[in-house]
C-alpha cells in the first residue's frame, strides 16, 4: 500500500468530505486553538477536535472566554466539537448550537471513563445502557444534519463483540462515522490497544471507521491500516509531540530538525495569542511533556520550563535549548507522558 496516496484519498462523511484520513483525536486541555493553530500551519490533518464540551455548557457558552469552546472561524470547515453528556435532549441542544456555529460535525463521547463522567451516566458508562445510548445518539441526529461521529472503546468487558454490537447500533441510529479506540474503557493507556478489534467494527458497518490507539509513526500507521482496514487514523498524543507529523506522513517524509524550533516557538505565540499571560503559560506546561518526549534530554527540558516563572523565560529556555542542535529521538519518549 502507498500509505501517501491512501491517506489523501478524500473520504466522504455524512454530506461531508474530508481530503486527509488522518484526523486529530479529541485531547482535552492539550488540543486547545493554538495547538490546532500550529498544527494547521504546517497542514495534513483532515479533521480536527475541539476540547471536549459538556453539553449542559455548550448552549450559553461564550466563546471569547471559554478555553475549550474556542475556535478560529476558518478552521470551523474542518472541526468537530466533541460533548459529552446523558442527557438526550440537552444533548441535542448543545448539537443544535454547534450546528448553528458552523462546525464540520458533531461527535459524541462514549469512551471517557472517569469518574467525574460515568457517575453521571456520560462517556463510556453509555457503553453500559443500550436504551440510554439509543436515546442520545438518535436525539441528536435527529437535532442536526451535520455529520455525526461517534468516538468509542470496546466497553467494559474485553470483548470485540460487544463493541461490534455497539458500532452496529450506532449506524442504525443514524451516526456517519466511528472513531474506535480498542481499549476497555478502564483502560489507562497501560496495556497495547487490541488493533485487531478495530478490524471487527470495521468489517460490523458500512460508515467510516478511525482507528485510534498507539499510533506514533509511519509504520504504525500503514500497519494499522493494513491489519485492520480502517478508513482513516485518528492520531492523539504523537499529535501533541509532533503537530507536523500528519503534513510530513502525507508528504512521505521525515520531518526536519527545523520542525520542531518551529513548531514550539509558533506554539509559545499561538498560546500568548489566545490565551494572554498567566493562561499561555499554564497551557503551555500541559502540553511541555508531549514536545519534550521528542528530545533525548527532553526530560531536563520539560523540567525547566515547569520552573520558569512565565512565558518570556519559558521561550528562552526553547531557544536556547534549540542553539545546541538537540538529539531528537527516533519516537517521542513516552516516559513523559502517558
Ligand atoms: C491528554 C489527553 C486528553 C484526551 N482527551 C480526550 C477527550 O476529550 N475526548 C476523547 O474522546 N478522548 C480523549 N483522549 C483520548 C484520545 O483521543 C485517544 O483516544 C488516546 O490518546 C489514544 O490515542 P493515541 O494513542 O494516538 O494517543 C485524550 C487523551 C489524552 C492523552
Amino acid at each position: 500500500m502507498n500509505l501517501s496516496s491512501f491517506l489523501k484519498k478524500p473520504l466522504a462523511i455524512g454530506g461531508k468530505t474530508i481530503d486527509s484520513r488522518l484526523i486529530m483525536a479529541p485531547l482535552s486541555g492539550i488540543a486547545t486553538v493554538a495547538l490546532r493553530e500550529v498544527a494547521d500551519s504546517f497542514g495534513g490533518f483532515g479533521l480536527y477536535y475541539a476540547g471536549m464540551a459538556s453539553a449542559n455548557a455548550v448552549p450559553t457558552e461564550k466563546p471569547e472566554v471559554s478555553f475549550v469552546f474556542r475556535w478560529r472561524s476558518q478552521e470551523l470547515p474542518r472541526l468537530v466539537c466533541q460533548i459529552f453528556g446523558s442527557n438526550p435532549s440537552v444533548m441535542a441542544r448543545a448539537a443544535a448550537r454547534i450546528e448553528a456555529e458552523g462546525f464540520f460535525g458533531v461527535d459524541l463521547n462514549f469512551g471517557c471513563a472517569v469518574s467525574s463522567i460515568t457517575r453521571n451516566g456520560a462517556g463510556a458508562a453509555l457503553l453500559k445502557d443500550l436504551s440510554a445510548a439509543r436515546q442520545v445518539v438518535t436525539q441528536v441526529r435527529k437535532a442536526v444534519a451535520i455529520p455525526l461521529i461517534i468516538k468509542f472503546r470496546t466497553g467494559w468487558k474485553d470483548d470485540p463483540k460487544k463493541a461490534q454490537e455497539m458500532a452496529l447500533r450506532f449506524e442504525e441510529w443514524g451516526a456517519d462515522a466511528l472513531i474506535f479506540h480498542p481499549r476497555v474503557a478502564p483502560d489507562k493507556r497501560t496495556r497495547p490497544p487490541k488493533w485487531e478489534h478495530i478490524a471487527c467494527v470495521k468489517q460490523a458497518v458500512t460508515i467510516p471507521v478511525f482507528g485510534n490507539g498507539n499510533v506514533f509513526s509511519r509504520d504504525d500507521c500503514a500497519r494499522m491500516i493494513s491489519l485492520t482496514g480502517c478508513d482513516g487514523v485518528a492520531l492523539g498524543r504523537i499529535a501533541a509531540a509532533r503537530p507536523f507529523c500528519a503534513a510530513r506522513w502525507l508528504a512521505g517524509r521525515e520531518a526536519a530538525p527545523a520542525d520542531y524550533s518551529e513548531t514550539v516557538t509558533m506554539l509559545c505565540k499561538s498560546l500568548t495569542g489566545h490565551f494572554g499571560p498567566p493562561h499561555d503559560f499554564s497551557h503551555l506546561k500541559k502540553i511541555s511533556p508531549y514536545f519534550c518526549a521528542n528530545f533525548l534530554y527532553g526530560h531536563g527540558l520539560d523540567k525547566k520550563i515547569r520552573h520558569a516563572k512565565g512565558m518570556d523565560e519559558a521561550c528562552r529556555i526553547f531557544e536556547d535549548f534549540f542553539l545546541d542542535d538537540p538529539p531528537i529521538n527516533e519516537l517521542p519518549n513516552p516516559h513523559l507522558f502517558n
